[in-house]
């Protein structure tokens, strides 16, 4: 059943600047800052990307947020909001701007190849004593100029459309997927809850990859994502894997995707 009562971001600290939301979300979070509390911020001085990379955030022109959960859950499903909130972010785009958003396993968001949305969940340092999820998100909304590393494989949502986009009302819409998609995922103790939906968004379904495990890399083809979010893939020879995000990297057999 859902709540009436909205409590992902409900308690809701806004910033001009800031080093990073997930810094300031862990900062509050040790303070014992709620559970659903959001940290928005207008311009990032230090925002984190995932795999100890920087993410690009120039004032005014983004969304920067991260949101603090508390779960009840055992951490070992903790990596599943990941995939959650990339499902609640791009139904909610769509939703507000009719575009079409895809998924790259496990939480990139891409329009038309180009990812537009980025996303880093981080852990509590000490799960048994005191466990939280911080879950950042980072969206390309308005006109911007990306560094030139990035301005081949990067979009930004008003680049594919004609009118500009309120990031609150985004935001507001967001919080109330996010909240919908918690309290399913609580219920179904997995991802079954959004797993027809999130296929749907699914960039990689049945597209032949590249596996870039450290212990060596190969060719495969993805499958699905299993309602607990390790994506099957069949290798050359029939047999079936089970990819964890987080261990290993996805790409196209030829490039990103
Ligand atoms: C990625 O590398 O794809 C993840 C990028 C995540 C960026 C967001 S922006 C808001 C939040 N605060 C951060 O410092 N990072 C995340």
């Amino acid at each position: 059943m859902c709540s009436q009562q909205q409590w992902v971001g409900e308690e809701r600290i806004y910033y001009k600047e800031i080093d990073s939301t997930n810094l300031e979300a862990r900062r509050l979070a040790r303070k014992g800052a709620a559970h659903g509390t959001l940290v928005v911020a207008e311009k990032q001085l230090a925002g984190k990307g995932r795999r100890g990379r920087q993410w690009e955030s120039p004032e005014g022109v983004n969304i920067y947020f991260s949101i603090l959960v508390r779960p009840t859950f055992l951490v070992d499903k903790a990596s599943m909001l990941t995939m959650l909130i990339a499902h609640s972010v791009a139904k909610s785009i769509e939703s507000i701007t009719q575009l079409k958003l895809q998924i790259k396993w496990p939480n990139d968001i891409l329009l038309q190849g180009k990812k537009v949305c980025g996303i880093l969940t981080e852990l509590s340092e000490n799960p048994i004593d005191d466990f939280y999820v911080i879950i950042g998100v980072g969206i390309n909304v308005g006109p911007q100029e990306f560094s030139k590393e990035l301005e081949e494989k990067a979009t930004y949502l008003e680049a594919h459309l004609n009118t500009t986009i309120s990031k609150e009302v985004l935001l507001d819409k967001i919080m109330k997927k996010f909240q919908i998609d918690y309290e399913g995922f609580v219920k179904q103790g997995d991802l079954s809850a959004v797993l027809q939906s999130y296929h749907e968004l699914l960039v990689n379904k049945d597209a032949k990859v590249r596996i870039l495990d450290p212990k060596g890399e190969y060719n495969a083809v993805a499958r699905r994502m299993l309602p607990t979010g390790e994506l099957e893939v069949e290798l050359l020879d029939g047999s079936i894997e089970y990819i964890y995000a987080g261990e290993v990297s996805v790409r196209g057999e030829f490039g990103y995707i």
